[in-house]
């Protein structure tokens, strides 16, 4: 049964291959697909939506190999309201272990305008929709899109349609990334509390990042009581894009103590991924970036570096090697100091007494002055040109 997990454990449904693959420009290969739905089923994901069969053949084709060689994951394929959607989506995600589909409509005012559909027609396809997808599979994720601008009563009135008519996880998309943390948890809470049938199916969130809330409004949600993150690497997706994968997994691990949820992610293989995603979607990560961007783990004030170098504790709440780094790197530039100086020459072979740091220390500011960033060959050619000056 898809509902039946531990009351501490949270699920990770990464949509890097849907919802990540719709940002423009970060269409990837079939080739690329594969190898990134390989790398996120060894790392624990629990649900990999791998892709929207109806949308190309292209994407068809790469949804139905990922069910064929998926060895732990749950297969998702997504699909509109409809019927010719919803058996494609099940053409590409059968062949997979554990498959699953995942149906959606528009249920807020703007989104219920454009197929001109009232409530009582809308309620009526949700009802078909879902009961027909049930009847081809036992695990069906559905999902009101725009779930935080629709009317409480109708949402909490389509919800219900859905879980009668066999959904197994309902979705709340704040899709435009309109909520906030206080109303996300308790959206879910008034949910699961309210909604007939509220108690037997998985609640799920799904936030955009256009206020720069998704993570936060994640969390939230999860304190509400929603059990399945959605969420890409790298926070790829429309616009701002969706829920980073690695900002979740880490503050649900940094903050197990006053969030005591777990998931299955492999950590250490975070790092990885983050730089694969990067390269076949084309979309760097930006130097600041929780948890994957460059500077994450690195320290350039001399303040920070002494810290660091006594204890590592001191600036960091993290261990690099938690997300699979090597080490935290000591960024060598204008704000540097002695200390983090001397340990750096060390590293690279040169033991310099207190004199000869005072001197290279003096030339090493010269050069971060005139530099962003020292490099170990610049520090070389400073201890080079003072062996020649002596
Ligand atoms: O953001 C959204 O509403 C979506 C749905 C398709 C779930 O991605
Ligand atoms: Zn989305």
């Amino acid at each position: 049964m898809t509902t039946d997990i531990d009351a501490d454990r949270v699920l990770i449904f990464d949509t890097t291959l849907r919802d990540g693959e719709q940002s423009p420009g970060a269409t990837m290969s079939h080739a690329e697909k594969l190898e990134i739905a390989e790398m996120l089923d060894e790392m624990g994901v629990d649900i990999i939506e791998a892709g929207f069969p109806i949308a190309s053949e292209g994407d068809f084709t790469a949804v139905r190999a990922i069910a064929e060689r998926a060895k732990d994951a749950t297969i998702c394929g997504l699909a509109r309201a409809n019927i010719t959607d919803i058996d494609r989506a099940w053409e590409a995600v059968a062949p997979a272990r554990s498959p699953r589909i995942h149906t959606f409509i528009g249920t807020s005012p703007l989104h219920r305008a454009i197929p001109n559909l009232d409530m009582d027609q809308m309620a009526e396809r949700i009802h078909e929709t879902v009961t027909h997808a049930r009847n081809l599979c036992d695990n069906i994720q559905w999902s009101p899109m725009d779930a935080t601008r629709t009317e409480w009563d109708f949402l909490k009135r389509t919800v219900e349609i859905a879980i009668k008519a066999g959904a197994t996880t309902i979705n709340i998309p704040d899709t435009v990334g309109y909520t906030a943390p206080v109303e996300s948890a308790e959206l879910i809470r008034r949910l699961i509390a309210e909604v007939d049938g509220g108690e037997d199916v998985i609640f799920a969130t799904h936030c955009h990042n256009d206020l720069g809330m998704a993570t936060a409004n994640s969390l939230a949600a999860v304190a509400g009581g929603a059990r399945q993150i959605e969420c890409t690497i790298n926070g790829l997706g429309e616009r701002a894009g969706n829920t980073a994968l690695e900002e979740v997994v880490m503050a649900l691990r940094v903050r197990r103590d006053i969030m005591p949820w777990s998931t299955r992610i492999d950590t250490t293989k975070i790092m990885n991924i983050s730089r694969r995603v990067a390269a076949v979607s084309g979309f760097p990560v930006q130097f600041n970036k929780a948890i994957v961007g460059k500077n994450a783990f690195a320290h350039e004030s001399g303040i920070h570096q002494d810290g660091m170098l006594k204890n590592a504790e001191t600036f960091e709440i993290m261990r690099p090697s938690d997300v699979g780094l090597k080490e935290t790197s000591l960024v060598m530039g204008k704000h540097s100091g002695r200390a983090a100086l001397r340990s750096k020459l060390k590293e690279l072979g040169y033991e310099v007494g207190d004199n000869q740091l005072k001197d290279v220390f003096v030339r090493f500011k010269a050069l971060a002055d005139r530099k962003k960033e020292v490099y170990d060959e610049d520090l070389e050619a400073l201890m080079r040109e003072q062996a020649g000056g002596e």
